[in-house]
């Protein structure tokens, strides 16, 4: 449980930390240097959206944590961390008014073995600090990938925190020029991107791919999946080639940071006219009118086609 002596005063403005039961500010959180998720990378992670102080999606996310955990052999106490009441007064304390809650579990401190005692204490940390969600500029610009094999492991469906495949996509999509990795399984599949999922439209239908183990069932394509039910835009869970998504009517990548993020250009090739198409935007004016709601706020002014 937080222990609200020892909240740090004025920690708002540069982030807000929660560490095993205690209130910090984050320069002051210090981890053991045996512990599991530094020596192996040995827990999972959620990465969650923070709106008007407010926590969103907060129980999808929390579930998904459950289920990485399960995947992973961790039981989480839960009674010791009652999360859905402490994430919300975090993110409500901080002040912060748009930011990202960083929430990671680790199987806990021990001497350094693969194999682990079972009952070992988790470390459990939660890291509010600000940032800006994208813009209608930032829309309209759009994302350029750079498509690669997929390298990773076969549990991408597993939050873990083992991301040097996406450190390294990220450095090598950027020394391409290209803002995001886009991982594409040997036989052309594509699978998600770096830090984010992928939909193209095809033939007038919107497709994703399956919530299998190649990839992490985000979020954000869950509600997307509902949304575009509800708006009847015809949609399928269909994994898509490269070659389809070079030849897509319009493409987006969906995240929790990125909201809905129209790709413009796929390994230097432009998608369609590069420009968000009518899919994208009816998307992600209903995520972010649903957003809104879930803050407390206004529906923002929507986005349009320029
Ligand atoms: N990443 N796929 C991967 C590999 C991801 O890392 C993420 C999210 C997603 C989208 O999931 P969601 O809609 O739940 O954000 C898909 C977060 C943002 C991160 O690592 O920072």
């Amino acid at each position: 449980m937080l222990e609200p002596e020892l909240n740090p005063p004025g920690a708002g403005a540069g982030g807000l930390l929660y560490l095993n039961g205690r209130l910090l500010r984050p320069e002051e959180g210090c981890i053991a240097v045996e512990d599991r998720g530094f020596l192996f990378g040995d827990g999972v992670y959620e990465a969650l959206k923070i709106l008007n102080g407010r926590c969103l999606w907060l129980d999808e996310h929390l579930e998904r944590l459950g289920e990485s955990c399960r995947a992973i052999g961790l039981e989480f106490p839960w009674g010791e961390h009652p999360l859905a009441e402490i994430l919300p007064r975090l993110a409500e304390e901080s002040g912060i008014q748009a930011g990202l809650l960083y929430l990671q579990v680790t199987r806990g401190v021990s001497p350094r073995d693969f194999d682990y005692a079972p009952g070992l204490e988790p470390t459990v940390m939660a890291l509010i600090r600000p940032l800006a969600f994208p813009d209608e500029s930032t829309f309209q610009r759009g994302i350029s990938l750079h498509p690669w094999e997929d390298f990773r492991w076969a549990r991408c469906d597993i939050k873990s925190l083992n991301l040097l495949p996406a450190v390294l996509g990220k450095r090598a999509a950027r020394e391409q020029g290209c803002d995001e990795v886009l991982w594409v399984a040997a036989d052309g599949t594509v699978r998600e991107g770096g830090s984010s999922n992928a939909f193209a439209v095809i033939g007038g239908v919107l497709r994703t791919h399956p919530a299998d183990n190649f990839i992490l069932n985000g979020i954000t394509r869950r509600s997307l999946l509902r949304l575009a039910g509800e708006l009847e835009l015809p949609h399928e869970v269909r994994a898509f080639t490269l070659g389809e998504l070079e030849g897509a009517e319009e493409a987006f990548v969906a995240s929790t940071t990125r909201d809905v993020m129209p790709v413009n250009s796929v390994g230097g090739r432009p998608v369609a006219d590069g420009r968000p198409g009518p899919v994208s935007l009816q998307l992600v004016n209903r995520l972010r009118d649903e957003a809104a709601l879930q803050a407390g706020l206004d529906s923002p002014q929507p986005f349009s086609r320029r």
